[in-house]
C-alpha cells in the first residue's frame, strides 16, 4: 500500500478548498478502522470556516497551520460508546482505562492515509490528554461532556513538496526473542 510509504506530515497548504467528496472519503476511511469490541466510538467535527480555524490555531502552539488549512477534522471519542464503565465509577477519570484512545488513533491514521491517497496533505495534532486544549476546544464547539477530542487533523492541498524519510531500523525488530 503506497500511501503508507508516501504519507508524511504536511503543514503548509495552498489557499484552495478541498472538495466535499474528498472529505467524505477521508471520513469513510476513518470509519473503517478497527476498534475494540467493534465499538466504533468515534465522532467527527469538520471545521472549514476561517474564523473557527483561526480560533483552533490559537488553542495550541503546535496547531498554527489550522489557520491556513482548508479544513480541520476533530476526531472525537464518545466515552459512552468507548468505555464500558463510563459513569459507573465517579472516582476514576472517565475512560482512562478504556481502549478508546487506540480506537480513535486507528481512525486518525486511516484518515491520514486516505488524505495522502487523495493527493492532499495533512497533519495529526495531539489534543487529548492536554487538559487545556481539550477544555478550550470543547467549550468553543459546545461538545457534550462525554465527547473528548482525541486529536485534530489539519488538511489541505500541499504547498511545496514534503517527502517522507525511511525510518526502518532492523536493530529494533526482535524476531522470536529479544536477543535475536
Ligand atoms: C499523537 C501525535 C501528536 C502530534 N501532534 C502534533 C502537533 O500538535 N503539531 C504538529 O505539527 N505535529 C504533530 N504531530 C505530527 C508529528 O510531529 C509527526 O508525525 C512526526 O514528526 C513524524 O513525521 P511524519 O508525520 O512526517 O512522518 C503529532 C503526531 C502524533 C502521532
Amino acid at each position: 500500500m503506497n500511501a503508507i510509504f508516501e504519507r508524511c506530515s504536511v503543514r503548509n497548504f495552498l489557499p484552495k478548498q478541498v472538495e466535499r467528496e474528498k472529505i467524505e472519503r477521508i471520513l469513510r476511511a476513518a470509519f473503517q478502522a478497527p476498534s475494540a469490541h467493534n465499538r466504533q466510538p468515534w465522532e467527527f467535527l469538520v471545521i472549514t470556516g476561517r474564523e473557527d480555524r483561526e480560533a483552533v490555531a490559537a488553542m495550541s502552539p503546535w496547531a498554527k497551520m489550522c489557520a491556513s488549512a482548508a479544513a480541520v477534522i476533530a476526531c472525537c471519542a464518545d466515552l459512552k460508546k468507548g468505555d464500558p464503565d463510563y459513569g459507573k465509577n465517579p472516582a476514576a477519570g472517565a475512560g482512562e482505562d478504556a481502549f478508546w484512545v487506540q480506537d480513535l488513533s486507528a481512525a486518525m491514521e486511516n484518515a491520514l492515509l486516505q488524505i495522502t491517497g487523495e493527493g492532499l496533505g495533512g497533519v495529526w495534532l495531539g489534543w487529548y490528554p492536554d487538559k487545556g486544549r481539550v477544555r478550550s476546544f470543547s467549550e468553543k464547539f459546545a461538545l457534550p461532556s462525554h465527547i473528548v477530542p482525541l486529536g485534530l487533523i489539519a488538511l489541505g492541498y500541499p504547498a511545496g513538496e514534503a517527502r517522507p524519510k525511511d525510518r526502518f531500523d532492523p536493530a529494533r525488530v526482535h524476531w522470536e526473542s529479544w536477543e535475536a
